[in-house]
């Protein structure tokens, strides 16, 4: 993906227990409606630990799976469907890089965060995770499928 897409796409996008506790949440979201994406979902939530290993299972097998399953599920997260042209890739940049000592200043990461087991929030990797993703956060009826009746200038 080095080249953003142009297909409509969604993405998953998280905010981790520890932005919510530190207070990050209007930051966050404000980055990605300050780009121009359009939000199609978004709820507070307390994660089982079956649907964080589920989210997270092709890396069952890491040393780190334990501790990732037990942040995820240590506090309130914010689930989050965003929608736009290329927004898999986009927000992926927005977030900036998976260890936030590695991260661009300018990213989310890069801005707001020091380690990756505690790096704020997560975004889908593939427009097919993105899909996979929002289907196991979000129920039938959660999604809000809307069209912009002002500004049809930044879109
Ligand atoms: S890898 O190694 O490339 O498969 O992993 P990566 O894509 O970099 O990261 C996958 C997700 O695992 C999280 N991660 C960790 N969490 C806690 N502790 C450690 N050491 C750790 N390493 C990686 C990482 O943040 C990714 O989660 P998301 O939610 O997608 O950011």
């Amino acid at each position: 993906h080095l080249v953003a897409s142009l297909e409509v796409e969604e993405t998953y996008i998280m905010i981790k227990p520890d932005g919510v506790q530190r207070g990050l949440v209007g930051e966050i979201i404000s980055r990605f409606e300050k780009k121009g994406f359009k939000l199609t979902g978004l709820k507070l939530f307390e994660c089982p630990k079956e649907l964080a290993e589920e989210h997270y299972m092709d890396l069952r097998e890491r040393s780190f799976f334990p501790k990732l399953i037990s942040y995820i599920t240590s506090g309130p997260v914010v689930c989050m469907a965003w929608e736009g042209v290329g927004v898999v890739d986009s927000a992926r940049k927005l977030i900036g890089a998976t260890n936030p000592l590695n991260a661009m200043p300018g990213t989310i990461r890069g801005d707001l965060a020091v380690q990756t087991g505690r790096n704020v929030v997560h975004g889908s990797d593939s427009p097919e995770n993105g899909i996979r993703e929002l289907a196991l956060w979000f129920k039938e009826g959660e999604l809000c499928k809307w069209t912009p009746t002002i500004d049809p200038w930044l879109n």
